[in-house]
């Protein structure tokens, strides 16, 4: 992390960015990224994370692609009826990420090999291993001045990824992270009261 910037700081103003320029990022600054990821936690210490980032023109339109298609559908039905100025501005900004995609300058894919050959649900069940690595990845990412934010829509074929990204049958492909440097403005990040999300000791009275 940048010296400067306060963890803190990174925490509550890490929006996901998806308006990003694109003028090309240093390849140091990737690495410190997928660095920051690796020092994360994963179950019994394994470390199968396995991270690919995508420069290729050609990759970046095959990944933007697989987003399109699954993006659309999930999106009309808020798109065309947004429930308050909140969803909108979100919607337009996703919108804004489909139509330019390729034009990131990195498409991160976060991965799990697993010991065999994973389909279906399976695919999810050490999606905890690679997570933390990802937060990770945003939070550096936000305190060098690159804009980056979580997506899955993409990765719902997972066989059309595999065969994209020409990853062994082992391998899961479990988040998308577009970086560049940001075209949008951070600020705080709008969530939840504590009082309406925690409790000490038991939920229900
Ligand atoms: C598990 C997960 C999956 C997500 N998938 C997508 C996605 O496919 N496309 C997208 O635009 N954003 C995706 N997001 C980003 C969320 O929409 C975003 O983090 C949330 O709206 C909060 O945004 P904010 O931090 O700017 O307030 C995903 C986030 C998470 C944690």
């Amino acid at each position: 992390m940048n010296d400067t910037f306060s963890l803190r700081e990174a925490i509550y103003t890490c929006r996901a960015m998806r308006r990003l320029d694109n003028r090309p990022v240093p390849r140091e600054m990737l690495e410190q990224l997928i660095d920051a990821a690796l020092q994360a936690p994963s179950g019994s210490n394994t470390q199968n994370a396995r991270w690919i980032v995508v420069c290729d023109p050609a990759q970046k339109r095959k990944l933007a692609d697989l987003n399109r298609t699954h993006a659309e559908p999930y999106i009309a039905p808020n798109l065309a009826n947004p429930k308050d100025d909140k969803q909108r501005r979100m919607l337009s900004a996703v919108v804004w990420q489909m139509d330019h995609m390729h034009e990131a300058p990195a498409l991160i894919v976060a991965c799990f090999d697993y010991p065999e050959k994973v389909e279906g649900l399976g695919v999810y069940r050490s999606a905890g291993s690679v997570w933390p690595g990802v937060q990770n990845l945003l939070l550096t990412a936000r305190s060098i001045g690159l804009g980056a934010a979580p997506t899955t829509l993409a990765l719902r074929d997972q066989d059309a990824v595999r065969k994209v990204l020409a990853l062994p049958e082992t391998f899961a492909a479990l988040c998308l992270i577009p970086v560049g440097y940001p075209l949008g403005k951070f600020g705080p990040v709008s969530r939840r009261p504590i009082g309406e999300v925690m409790r000490f000791d038991r939920w229900n009275d």
